[in-house]
């Protein structure tokens, strides 16, 4: 979730702030804005869209002499892109603002509890509880630093803050936890605070990075790191050598392999905060308003493009098996054109990552002409799509900057799964069974982060293959739509011919095209459905065809059927799509940069398709 800048010094803090959010416009962003004290006198702008707009409002006028400052680019997570929304965030006595990369969940309460202490707020954000709760410590006698760490004991979430109060004009405190923050010094009393080092290339090499849960207080003279329990600790200073391209891929060659590491977070992002153990069920802020008629829905219709789309599919049958409600994917480019039936009582959703896709907001349109419910999951907050729908739930998988999508694809398998377990506990899931999934799914990040580990195998087994030019990826029940996406990430970033097929298709057609030169990726997961693809193996060894089996752990058998063998934890058969899918997404972007493409932006293609 995107940039964040701050300065404690004697120069003037303007161009620094505005020069390090131009480095970090790459994050991705819907608005942005600067707060900057000096003097006690607070110099705040704020801008929707590019940062250029932000420009255009800020007059250079003000030749302001050193003091400190915090600038933001916001990727929404809560509350649409707008003005009011755009940070820094201020108290109610103006002397606190504050930028914030991260989502706090639990911000309700805490924005009631401090409503009731009188409180006003102006944003939709969660954002905005940060400045009102460090006030409401300072307003009993705390000081700045400790009213930061008081306000921090109350707030669970993510975040990467720069903070800066009137009270204190000479400070400024950047507090880490989860999202990135790091600190830049340098010899002539210039200190900085960032979310990576490519904001402060201009002005220092000399990095600290923070760990989870520490704070730093810059001023002009100098800097103390603490815990936010308030140990002060001594860190080692970096400093940088690599690239600057490089440091915005946090050191990964592109931003495909970034996203892909950065998968097991998506889950986490998707989840955290929704999983409500003792009720075996999701807490989904965002469809909250329609619960009610979603008890009463008997049908839902999931429509989507591409890899959205095949998210859609297993949305598809989840929602079927765990809640029995009667689900169907669609093409949204097939659904508005070819006059869907929609039945009474049905609702349809809408998986979309930047929720501009024009199929898919044309195939909404379709189904509100006909009294349709709709909801969305969507990635971009405010976006056409999220608009557009009655209700919703965001992915908060942060900015997808590789075409190729990949780590939103396992957001949007999350967030369906908690959808799923939201619709059968309305109905027949038993509380046992959605204990089991909540204690599973919440097990995922940490078996992703295992899969993860076998990139170099898994690099090897794509230089393997590289020779070839035609795959045929198979899977069945849970593990087709993840065989589609197989050999869509190869097809969109390799160009080579790679189809999708259920395996049990496969004696109806393709296994005519089987030979020595047409390998075949068997996703053959220890499930209901095994011995199926054991045969459907067979009968590809039969035909000299070449197989790269995806398995599970533990199963010593099928090295002895399939050529080449990448293990996966066991995890629940409706779940296993989260972890299948990663070993397919390393061996195309492996197998795309062997190929020498350009994973990140693939020829021909779009990040997001907002033409017909
Ligand atoms: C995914 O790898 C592709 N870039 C593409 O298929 C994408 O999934 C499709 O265009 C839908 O985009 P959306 O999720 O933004 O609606
Ligand atoms: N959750 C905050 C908001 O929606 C911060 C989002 C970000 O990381 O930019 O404003």
């Amino acid at each position: 979730m995107c940039g964040i800048i701050g300065y404690a010094g004697n120069k003037n803090p303007m161009p620094i702030l505005i020069g390090g959010l131009k480095r970090l416009e790459y994050r991705g962003y819907d608005s942005a804005g600067i707060a900057i004290l000096n003097a006690k006198k607070f110099y705040v702008q704020k801008s929707v869209g590019k940062i250029e707009q932000l420009v255009k409002k800020i007059s250079y006028r003000q030749n302001i002499e050193g003091g400190v400052g915090i600038g933001h680019t916001r990727w929404a997570t809560h509350g649409k892109p707008t003005l009011t929304n755009a940070h820094p965030h201020n108290s109610c006595d103006n002397k606190i603002w504050v930028a914030h990369n991260g989502i706090i969940e639990n911000y309700k309460d805490i924005k009631n509890q401090l409503i009731a202490k009188g409180h006003k707020f102006k944003s939709e954000t969660d954002t905005e509880v940060i400045p009102h709760l460090i006030e409401e410590y300072s307003k009993k006698g705390f000081d700045f630093k400790k009213s930061v760490r008081l306000a921090m004991s109350d707030i669970k979430g993510t975040y990467a803050l720069t903070i800066i109060n009137s009270d204190e004009p000479d400070k400024l405190i950047a507090v880490k936890n989860s999202s990135p923050l790091l600190i830049g010094i340098t010899k002539n009393g210039q200190y900085f605070a960032a979310s990576d080092a490519t904001a402060l290339l201009t002005h220092t090499r000399e990095i600290i990075y923070l760990n989870d849960k520490e704070m730093a207080v810059l001023n002009g003279t100098g800097y103390q790191i603490e815990t936010i329990s308030g140990q002060s600790i001594n860190k080692k200073i970096e400093v940088l050598k690599e690239k600057e391209e490089s440091i915005q891929k946090s050191g990964f060659p592109h931003f495909m392999l970034k996203e892909i590491f950065e998968e097991p977070e998506a889950v986490e992002n998707a989840i955290n905060g929704r999983l409500i153990y003792k009720e075996g069920t999701a807490k989904l802020g965002g469809i909250e308003t329609i619960k009610n008629e979603l008890s009463k829905i008997n049908h839902l219709t999931i429509t989507a493009c591409g890899t959205a789309y095949l998210a859609g599919q297993i949305g598809e049958y989840l929602v079927e098996e765990l809640s029995g409600v009667s689900s169907k994917v669609e093409y949204a480019s097939e659904f508005r054109y070819k006059n869907p039936v929609i039945k009474n009582n049905s609702a349809i959703l809408a998986v979309s990552q930047s929720g501009e896709t024009a199929d898919t907001l044309a195939a909404l349109y379709e189904a509100e002409r006909k009294n349709c419910l709709t909801l969305g999951i969507v990635n971009v907050v405010g976006s056409s799509i999220a608009r557009q729908t009655h209700a919703g739930i965001y992915n908060h998988a942060g900015p997808e900057i590789g075409v190729a999508s990949t780590k939103v694809f396992v957001s949007q398998l999350s967030v369906l799964i908690l959808l799923a377990l939201f619709l059968g506990r309305q109905r027949n899931l038993s509380l046992t069974e959605g204990k089991k999934i909540i204690m599973e799914l919440s097990s995922l990040p940490k078996k992703m982060r295992q899969i993860l580990k076998q990139a170099p195998l898994i690099k090897k087994m794509a230089r393997k293959y590289s020779k070839f030019d035609n795959f045929l990826y198979l899977g069945r029940k849970y593990n087709m739509p993840i065989a589609y996406e197989g050999a869509l990430k190869l097809k969109e970033i390799s160009y080579v011919h790679a189809e999708g097929y259920g395996a049990g298709e496969m004696k109806h057609g393709p296994i005519a095209m089987i030979n020595k030169n047409f390998p075949s990726v068997a996703i053959a997961t220890t499930n209901s459905v095994y011995e199926k693809m054991e045969s459907n193996i067979e009968e590809i060894k039969a035909r000299n065809g070449r197989v790269l089996a995806i398995a599970t752990k533990g199963n010593k058998k099928i090295t002895k059927l399939a050529d080449d063998v990448i293990y996966i934890p066991k995890t629940l058969e409706p779940l296993e799509p989260i972890l299948t899918v990663l070993p397919l997404h390393l061996f195309a972007y492996y197998f795309g940069v062997l190929r020498g493409f350009d994973v990140d932006k693939p020829r021909n293609l779009a990040k997001s398709v907002t033409v017909e």
